[in-house]
């Protein structure tokens, strides 16, 4: 089969899947633009200009009118818009029931929170939607926001050249972004806002008019509000941990202000896929065991903390490694007693802390799989 598509080939009014991206000739009409049709490439620029499109995701199109030139290059395919259809992040697992409503939140442009365990792909998932759909990722840390202003500008304390102390304010990324987005009203962004509970209350309040139909904040530098533009796009995340038990910080009327999505480890399957994939040089069943005792661990209700997906990879980085590459079997209890022991409080040979239960959980899976395999 033929990587393009020949132009006898493309029928009027059949549907085709094209995923479309901003049309940097902005005098064609056009806003959007695609270069296949069903995964392989068109003969000539697929063009659209409906407001529905959403660039990056994927969507079905039917084929309005061939535009031919005398250059077999040139000319234009023109397509209205049917629907859109699913979006693909990269490199991430996303629950599909999760990623249908990311998709319908995202294309409605209500803030979203993601609420999921410690290293259960948030800031991944919101990294890969950024990319899916050309947006421009704005990242955030909320934990180091002490005064609302803290948001938008930092104050440096600098030495004058007389030696004189002058205070100046810095910009943080999240004002660069909103005034960027004023200035490139084409560019989507999207902020991030990570670890959104651990800022102070009093910030987070200042926040609240910024992510409400108000959609304005407080520039501390300029000392007048600014408008938050329409091509801006929040995404906060929260992780409330195994310690939290519903109240993680963040009040009704703050939560209300967004639409929660609650996120959580992928499915043992998937992450040994993931690790298989990173990590090929680790056995595939010592991945499969690896994976299976960090899910115990995640089902243990006693335990205060979790166990991210960072500790299952920190894992497989020990074993490909060539000093343990020949005996991954053996030395895997020794690695886990770092790399999930260490990451809970206690010590792994006291049975009374948290890092003792998950060891005694370490050998008890070890132990069952040795008398399978003995
Ligand atoms: N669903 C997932 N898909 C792909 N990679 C994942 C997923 N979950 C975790 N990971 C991997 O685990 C690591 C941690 O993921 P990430 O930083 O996205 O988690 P997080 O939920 O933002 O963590 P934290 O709560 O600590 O901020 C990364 O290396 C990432 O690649
Ligand atoms: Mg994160």
């Amino acid at each position: 089969m033929s990587e393009k598509w020949a132009i006898e080939e493309i029928h009027l009014n059949a549907t085709m899947e094209a995923t479309f991206w901003s049309n940097p000739v902005e005098e064609s009409g056009f806003r959007y633009r695609a270069t296949h049709l069903d995964g392989k490439r068109a003969p000539k620029v697929i063009l659209c200009d409906d407001e529905r499109i959403r660039p990056g995701i994927p969507c079905l199109v039917r084929i309005k009118q061939i535009k031919k030139h005398k250059n077999p290059n040139h000319g234009t395919i023109e397509v209205e818009f049917v629907r859109l259809l699913s979006f693909k992040l990269e490199g991430v697992y996303l629950d599909p029931v999760i990623s249908t409503k990311l998709q319908i939140l995202l294309e409605s442009g209500l803030n979203i929170l993601l609420d999921g365990p410690q290293g259960s792909g948030k800031t991944s998932v919101a990294r890969a939607i950024a990319k899916a759909l050309g947006m421009r990722f704005v990242f955030f840390n909320c934990s180091a926001v002490i005064e609302a202003t803290d948001f938008l500008a930092t104050i440096q304390v600098r030495a004058t050249e007389q030696g004189q102390p002058v205070t100046d304010f810095l910009k943080t990324d999240f004002l660069r972004a909103l005034e960027e987005a004023h200035e490139q009203p084409q560019q989507r962004f999207l902020i991030f806002l990570d670890e959104f509970n651990r800022c102070q209350e009093s910030a987070r309040n200042a926040l609240m008019p910024a992510l409400d139909t108000t959609r304005r904040i407080y520039h501390p530098i300029n000392n007048a509000f600014l408008s938050i533009p329409d091509n801006v796009q929040f995404i906060a995340a929260v992780n409330r941990g195994n310690e939290f038990s519903g109240t993680f910080g963040i009040d009704a009327a703050q939560l209300d202000r967004f639409a929660p999505l609650q996120m959580d480890y992928m499915p043992a399957q998937e992450e040994e896929k993931l690790l298989f994939e990173r990590h090929p040089e680790v056995e595939s069943e010592v991945v499969r065991q690896i994976v299976e005792i960090a899910n115990r661990v995640r089902r243990s209700a006693e335990l205060s903390m979790n166990l991210s997906v960072r500790a299952t990879e920190e894992a497989c980085i020990y074993l490909k490694h060539p000093l343990f590459q020949d005996r991954q079997s053996r030395v895997l209890a020794e690695v886990l007693k770092s790399s999930f022991c260490g990451r809970f409080s206690g010590r792994w040979d006291d049975v009374h802390s948290d890092a003792g239960a998950v060891w005694a959980t370490i050998q008890d899976v070890l132990r069952i799989e040795r008398k399978k395999n003995p």
